[in-house]
């Protein structure tokens, strides 16, 4: 195995971070790593902006429901999806862009991901911790305003970064055999498979250090899938010029 896949595996979300700086030197080698992710027909859909101003940390960790990490993180970092950019090029040359376009959505999503992603890897390389901050999206518009996002922008997720001040155990992720298929989907041969994950995730969360707790992964699912989540976000899409058709 090697060193890279390792260290991929050796993946943990971190949630407490040491009070020490990252320095600029190696910040910006880990956002160049970012920059040299893949990227659909070299779009580059993607925008970062890094939040340093104490003030604006706070009114984002309010929206982020006040996970503390999202203001006292060494660097926290906004990851848009930006079509902004690529449409003005539209303009340069006198044509209109198709706005809205749930393919362009899609592209956009999924680089600033890749993006992310690359980011994550370059930074748990140097020592460092992250943990991805979803929770923007309890209120999208809200960051959008605080961000001031342009049109065609939208805040994917954000990102904490810093040395760890905490070591948690590694999640155990569902069997290599359900998240890789061979040739077809066989839903059906799943089963098995998550009821043994079910007991090996339960074990971990009973036994870990920080915490701990009785947890059924397919109850937690069940319970995720049936209810609703952020059902704001298809207006909040819709009023920023995406998945308009
Ligand atoms: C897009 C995305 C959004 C996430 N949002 C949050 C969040 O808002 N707060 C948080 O504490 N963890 C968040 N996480 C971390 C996940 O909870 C975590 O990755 C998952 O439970 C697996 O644990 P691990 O990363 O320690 O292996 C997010 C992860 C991803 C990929």
């Amino acid at each position: 195995m090697t060193s890279v896949i390792e260290l991929l595996r050796s993946h943990r979300s971190i949630r407490s971070f040491k009070d020490e700086k990252i320095s600029e030197e190696l910040l910006m080698g880990i956002l160049s790593a970012g920059q040299a992710a893949a990227t659909s027909s070299l779009i580059q859909a993607s925008s970062i902006i890094r939040v340093t101003d104490p003030k604006l940390r706070e009114e984002l960790c309010e929206v982020g429901g006040g996970q503390a990490y999202i203001k006292d993180a060494p660097e926290f970092l906004v990851f848009c999806a930006d079509l902004n950019r690529a449409s003005r090029c539209c303009e340069m040359y006198d044509e209109t862009p198709i706005r809205g376009l749930t393919e362009h959505f899609i592209i956009a999503t999924v680089d600033v991901a890749l993006v992310a992603q690359n980011i994550v890897i370059a930074s748990e390389s140097s020592g460092l911790g992250i943990c991805y901050i979803g929770a923007l999206r309890n209120n999208p518009a809200k960051v959008c305003e605080i961000l001031r996002l342009p049109e065609n922008v939208y805040p994917v997720f954000g990102l904490c970064i810093g040395f760890p001040a905490q070591n948690p155990e590694i999640k155990p992720r569902l069997p290599l055999e359900v998240l890789v298929k061979e040739n077809f989907y066989d839903a059906m041969s799943e089963d098995d498979l998550i009821k043994k994950y079910d007991n090996e995730l339960n074990r971990y969360y009973e036994s870990r250090s920080l915490n701990n707790k009785v947890s059924v992964w397919s109850e937690q699912m069940s319970d995720k899938l049936s209810k609703e989540s952020r059902a704001h976000m298809k207006e909040f899409l819709n009023k920023r010029g995406f998945l308009l058709r």
